[in-house]
């Protein structure tokens, strides 16, 4: 098959090792990978000399056009996935949120048709859980089949679900190849102590952290392990921010547990001091940053594997939105921008010694393809695997500047954050979509992709 794209001289990046090599793509697929592959007569041959080659990251946790809060999350399909390939993001897995007696696949079906026509990378969805009575519990097999196997269950907002749904949803998932997501955090004391400042008028941003602080979230997460353990489970939490779960996710794991966290750039960057600011209701999130031994405790759960992956929980709003809390912050949307800066925020991390290129390819991306069943297309550079490749120059400097991202948002928590070495260029599917900052790409040219059925028995799974 003749070659279409050769990156050539660069030196390519796994999860596991470094070597300098060419890499061919055709159709749209990474064909060979050696030291040095000839060009054909109409091959177009990207240099690489100095450049690190890398796959496109996966965000495995994102809000697009997301109703919340009052309001819809900033950035839509097109929006968001433009975004996330300026910063080297090639696919993005969105949070479906099911409507109360909506069918999983129904819930898939009403999305996929808003994504279709604006995705510019691809894309694929979890769904956010809130209803399994009667036969709704059996259609997540049908979700499965569709290629929609993780679900995410919420132990806090209004449309939370009690322990029991959560135990019955685990209990589910075992028998259809289906993964259980979790937001963790305790709602009887996140409603406890807001309401405790709410009387003693405290309503700063500053409130938000200490309505939710760590023992809210660590509780939660040890009985979340707790309910998986209990149903013979696996389990995935999301954007872990706290160092007591990080305990408990540890030991799960030394015991033997499929038990997965997802911690967020946020968390690794941001402490809870950001809310004491003038502009703290920017950051307000949930969960949200928490103290410096948190922290800690995420960066060493990341270097010693605790952390399977980062992802960005990009759910940004808009100024004026995030202005409704200034003096209330009950009132603010919770969530914030990222989808564009979680790679380059990663690999300067990086670049500046702090862990190798190896571990952010790995918890950036090939780990992401691993536990979501999507391993056979995406998040490695591997012969087989889609051309989805980010040439990255470890000698530039940037610093985040909103007026240079590619979403719809009017400011970033990022602002102002000086990374070393950035993305250059961006590949989806051997589509060029991004180069030295400008986007490239096509609304409508990211496709859906459906995920495997998530078994324990995988190989996959196995070493993770
Ligand atoms: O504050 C956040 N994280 N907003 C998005 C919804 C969620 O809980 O993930
Ligand atoms: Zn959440
Ligand atoms: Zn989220």
């Amino acid at each position: 098959m003749a070659i279409d794209t050769l990156f050539k001289g660069g030196k390519v990046v796994t999860d596991s090792s470094t070597f300098r090599a060419d890499v061919a793509v055709s159709g749209g697929r990474i064909t060979q990978i050696a030291q040095s592959i000839k060009p054909d007569a109409a091959t177009s041959v990207v240099g690489c000399r100095g450049k690190l080659v890398l796959p496109g990251a996966i965000d495995a946790h994102t809000h697009l056009a997301m109703p919340f809060g009052g309001t819809i999350s900033t950035d839509d399909y097109e929006t968001g996935t433009r975004a996330a390939a300026c910063g080297g993001t090639t696919t993005v897995f969105d949070f479906i949120l099911q409507d109360f007696g909506e069918p999983f696949p129904d819930a898939i079906a009403r999305r996929d048709a808003i994504a279709a026509p604006q995705a510019c990378v691809d894309y694929s969805f979890h769904i956010g859980v809130k209803d399994v009575s009667g036969k709704l519990l059996h259609s997540m097999a049908d979700a499965v089949k569709a290629g929609v196997p993780s679900f995410k269950v919420f132990m806090v907002y209004d449309f939370g679900v009690s322990d029991g749904v959560f135990y019955e949803v685990l209990d589910h998932s075992k028998s259809i190849g289906a993964l259980i997501g979790v937001h963790a955090e305790n709602n009887d004391l996140v409603n406890y102590f807001t309401e405790k400042y709410v009387r003693e008028k405290k309503l700063s941003a500053w409130y938000h952290y200490l309505s939710r602080p760590e023992a809210v979230e660590g509780e939660a997460d040890v009985r979340a392990i707790n309910l998986a353990k209990a149903a013979g489970a696996p389990l995935y939490i999301v954007h872990l921010a706290n160092a007591q779960g990080m305990e408990a996710v540890t030991r799960a794991r030394a015991e033997g547990l499929p038990v997965f966290a997802e911690t967020c750039p946020q968390y690794l960057h941001f402490t809870s001091d950001v809310y004491k600011r003038p502009d703290g209701r920017n950051f307000v999130c949930s969960p949200p940053m928490k103290g410096k031994a948190s922290q800690r405790a995420l960066w060493e759960g990341i270097a010693n594997g605790a952390v399977s992956t980062v992802a960005t929980d990009h759910c940004p709003f808009l100024k004026k939105e995030k202005d409704w809390g200034k003096a209330d912050f009950r009132k603010i949307p919770n969530g914030c921008a990222g989808i564009e800066n979680m790679y380059p925020y990663m690999l300067s991390e990086a670049n500046k010694g702090r862990i190798s290129y190896n571990k952010a390819v790995e918890v950036c991306a090939t780990n992401v393809a691993k536990i979501f069943g999507l391993a056979h297309r995406k998040g490695a550079i591997e012969i087989g695997r889609d051309a989805d490749i980010v040439v990255y120059d470890p000698k530039a400097r940037v610093t985040i500047e909103n007026k240079n991202m590619h979403g719809a948002t009017d400011h970033t928590i990022w602002e102002g954050v000086a990374l070393k070495g950035y993305p250059e260029q961006t590949w989806s599917r051997g589509r060029l979509v991004y180069k030295d900052g400008k986007f490239l790409g096509e609304k409508g040219a990211g496709a859906f992709v459906a995920c495997k059925p998530i078994h324990l028995s995988s190989p996959d799974l196995n070493n993770l």
